[in-house]
């Protein structure tokens, strides 16, 4: 009877230390990842040099769903960053005016207030800088600056709300306020509330143990050193292939990514670290879009940036942690744009124009 109770004992003992022993580990897993990431923020965020005022924004909305920007009236920024599909479109690389196929994936726009820069070579400073391109490329809207303003101008409701959003400007209507008021709106595609955030913040009954299991691994791993902060990525450049080059479909030779913005020769083959935020809602991966599989995204990232084959347990946990990510996604109310008028230029349709990326 004494030596059972002295077991016990002994076990509920063993039991308890356990407990605390794994206590302490997922404390300091919290630590270890408080330390590297940051939540998004439920609110709306003072950003230098962005503007944010509720014309401002709603202004943005119309001109990003806004199919007469571009000169076919076929292609708006929602075309190829679907807000009801993630903010991506889902094909491999883009598809454009005349059907002209882009050179590379779209990357979505949530979030990417938080990157360092835009573009997957980071060759637009900011949102605003971005704007203007896609809306000129010959493979997207292939509009001119020019017929977009003459095109706003012929509306009379947009100029009443150019008026508004930018007040004491004499002449209120010009691509430049398009693109900033695009960057208004965008700053406001935000998805914050994913377990991971929710973890972040402090309930660690956010993440359940597999979840933890996968990110304790993205951490220990290395993948960390460049998916981290608030975007989990989108801070820093890096090769793509910094140990093994990942073949050319999937990192075709023709495009050299960052080394055409600085002409650096190390910057060849560079490319930003790309935001894994909401990645389960956004194949196919990598800038030439090539991998629909994100397990296998991440099998590929094991050897071509850290030189290590991860097992397929491990690269299954991981992906269960990347699926932590998703957040909430932004609810936009649909906009009923103003009718065009007689002065408006009308579509032009057909392959014509400038064909140079954006
Ligand atoms: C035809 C498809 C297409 C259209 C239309 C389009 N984009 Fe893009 N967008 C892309 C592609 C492809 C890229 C990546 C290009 C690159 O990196 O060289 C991109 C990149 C971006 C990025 C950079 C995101 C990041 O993390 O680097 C933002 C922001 C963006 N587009 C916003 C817009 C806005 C705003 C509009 C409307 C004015 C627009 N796009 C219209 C295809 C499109
Ligand atoms: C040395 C820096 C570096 C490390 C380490 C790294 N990555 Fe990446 N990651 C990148 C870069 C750069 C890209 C963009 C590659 C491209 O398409 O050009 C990328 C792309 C990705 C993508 C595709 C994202 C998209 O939107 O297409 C995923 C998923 C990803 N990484 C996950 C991981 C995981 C998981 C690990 C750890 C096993 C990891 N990465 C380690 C730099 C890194």
């Amino acid at each position: 009877m004494k030596k059972f109770a002295f077991c016990l004992v002994l076990l509920i003992g063993a039991a308890y230390a356990g407990y605390v022993l794994a206590e302490k580990d997922s404390d300091e897993l919290m630590q270890q990842a408080q330390s590297q990431f940051k939540p998004i923020p439920t609110e709306l965020q003072e950003i230098e040099g962005i503007t944010l005022t509720p014309e401002r924004i709603e202004l943005g909305k119309w001109l990003y769903f806004d199919p007469r920007l571009s000169k076919s009236w076929l292609i708006s920024c929602n075309t190829c960053h679907n807000l009801a599909l993630g903010g991506v479109d889902l094909e491999e690389t883009s598809i454009g005016h005349g059907w002209a196929k882009g050179p590379r994936n779209a990357p979505t726009v949530l979030n990417s207030v938080f990157n360092i820069a835009q573009f997957w070579d980071g060759r637009a400073e900011d949102l605003q800088a971005q704007a203007k391109g896609p809306v000129q490329a010959g493979v997207e809207m292939n509009n001119t600056p020019e017929r977009v303003e003459q095109t706003l101008k012929s509306i009379p409701e947009y100029v009443q709300r150019f008026r508004k959003a930018f007040p004491g400007d004499s002449n209120p209507v010009t691509f430049d306020n398009m693109a900033d008021a695009i960057e208004a709106f965008e700053a406001t595609l935000l998805t914050p509330g994913s377990p991971f955030d929710k973890y972040l913040n402090g309930d660690s009954q956010a993440l359940s143990k597999a979840q933890k299991k996968g990110l304790k691994l993205f951490m220990n791993k290395g993948c960390s050193t460049c998916h981290n902060g608030i975007n989990v990525g989108g801070g820093s450049y890096h090769p793509f292939g910094v140990v093994e080059k990942p073949g050319s479909k999937i990192l075709p030779e023709a495009d050299k990514g960052r080394f055409v913005v600085t002409e650096t020769a190390s910057d060849k083959y560079v490319f930003k670290v790309p935001s894994l935020r909401n990645i389960e809602l956004t194949p196919p991966y990598f800038h030439s879009g090539q991998v629909w599989d994100l397990e296998q995204a991440v099998a590929i990232m094991g050897s071509s940036q850290l030189g290590i084959k991860l097992s397929r347990n491990e690269t299954a946990a991981i992906v269960t942690f990347l699926k932590t990510l998703t957040g909430e996604q932004p609810r936009v109310e649909y906009p009923i744009l103003p009718p065009h008028t007689k002065g408006t230029p009308l579509p032009v349709t057909g392959v014509s124009g400038n064909v140079a990326g954006h």
